[in-house]
């Protein structure tokens, strides 16, 4: 298949594909999505082959306009309400209990429909142009980072999607805030750039899963199937480090080698020796969101890297989405420095 490369003004070519039971991927704040017509059975099951996505991994569906949400879901709680209006359009997906009108495998046999309305024009715009709320989960090949740029677009799924469209490098650069409120206590699934802290002050509570901190034992049932994948693992083994600078370097440093590299804020470089890939400023956990996942597409890139030694960063704020997809690609292992 050839992948149609088109500009951010080139919204209804992307539209008529997609009405048409196409593939495009498009630009998000968050990450690039893959984009099908939501209620398209046979393209939903297009997303999954392009991807070499597991089919028990449901979809997000993208909605532009607030009151799309009454042909996807059967029950509008209040909480979800409040959310809407405080977070969306934004990086935020509800999940809540589905309507019949959405296809079995969008949500991979749950009784539930994960939903985002994002804030980028451009995904905006493609929605409007399409008539239909769109399945998208990110335009990466199933296993590698999620896509930050086109170019990461492009190295993972050209020729097998209909097109993809190059809005520059996505503002927020981790993927949405999953909450479920299909539980009796509104629960954190999937950490983003809408915080716990900011949606208790909104709802008055949530509970955080413990698979957004800890490795599933394989005899429990994820709340979010796309917990129990390992995630966002570069090929080379990354080691988590918790520690202040200096004893970071002093480690990192004295196991310099061709194959190492260290994974360090910015503020890191200059006490390091070793080889170096930083991911944003220490005090920055917006910054680290934005460039974590390049930073790890990068380090896949140079075949030398065999270990990767991370700085850990704090679970504060934004900082929770950055450790929770760190700890994955690290798989959950975390050394303590004295
Ligand atoms: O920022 C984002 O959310 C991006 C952009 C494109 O919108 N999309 C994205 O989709 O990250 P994806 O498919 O890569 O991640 C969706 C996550 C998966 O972990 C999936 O298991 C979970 O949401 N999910 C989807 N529907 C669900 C449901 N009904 N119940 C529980 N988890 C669900
Ligand atoms: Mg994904």
């Amino acid at each position: 298949m050839h992948t149609q490369n088109l500009s951010s003004g080139q919204a209804r070519v992307a539209a008529d594909i997609l009405k048409n039971g196409g593939l495009v991927a498009i630009p998000t704040e968050t990450v690039y999505g893959l984009a099908a017509n939501a209620f398209d059975a046979a393209a939903i099951s297009r997303i999954f082959t392009a991807k070499g996505r597991p089919s028990d991994n449901p979809l997000i569906v993208h909605i532009a306009d607030f009151d799309d949400i009454f042909s996807l879901v059967s029950h509008f709680p209040k909480s979800a309400v409040r959310l809407a209006e405080a977070f969306w359009p934004g990086p935020l997906t509800m999940i809540l209990p589905k309507s019949e009108k959405v296809p079995r495998d969008v949500s991979a046999g749950l009784p539930t429909v994960a939903v985002r309305f994002p804030a980028h024009p451009v995904a905006q715009e493609v929605i409007r142009l399409a008539g239909v709320p769109l399945a998208a989960p990110s335009a990466n090949l199933s296993g590698s980072p999620s896509p930050t740029t086109f170019a990461h677009v492009i190295n993972d799924l050209d020729g097998k999607i209909d097109a993809a469209i190059d809005g520059g490098a996505c503002e927020v650069g981790l993927e949405s805030t999953v909450v479920t409120l299909s539980t009796r206590t509104p629960r954190l699934l999937r950490p983003g750039a809408v915080t716990a802290e900011q949606i208790k002050k909104v709802i008055g509570e949530i509970a955080v899963d413990p698979a957004v901190f800890h490795r599933l034992d394989d005899s429990k049932k994820p709340s979010s199937p796309g917990m129990k994948y390992k995630h966002y693992a570069p090929r080379a083994k990354v080691v988590l480090i918790k520690s202040d600078r200096e004893n970071f370097a002093k480690f990192v440093n004295a196991k310099s080698s061709p194959k190492v590299v260290a994974l360090c804020y910015d503020e890191d470089l200059q006490l390091l020796t070793a080889n170096t890939m930083p991911y944003g400023k220490e005090a920055d956990p917006a910054e680290q969101a934005k460039m974590l996942f390049d930073a790890l597409r990068k380090i896949d890139m140079n075949p030398k890297f065999e270990l990767v030694y991370a700085r850990c960063p704090g679970t504060e704020g934004v900082g929770m989405a950055v450790y929770n997809r760190l700890i994955r690609a690290a798989g959950f292992e975390v050394m303590e420095l004295e």
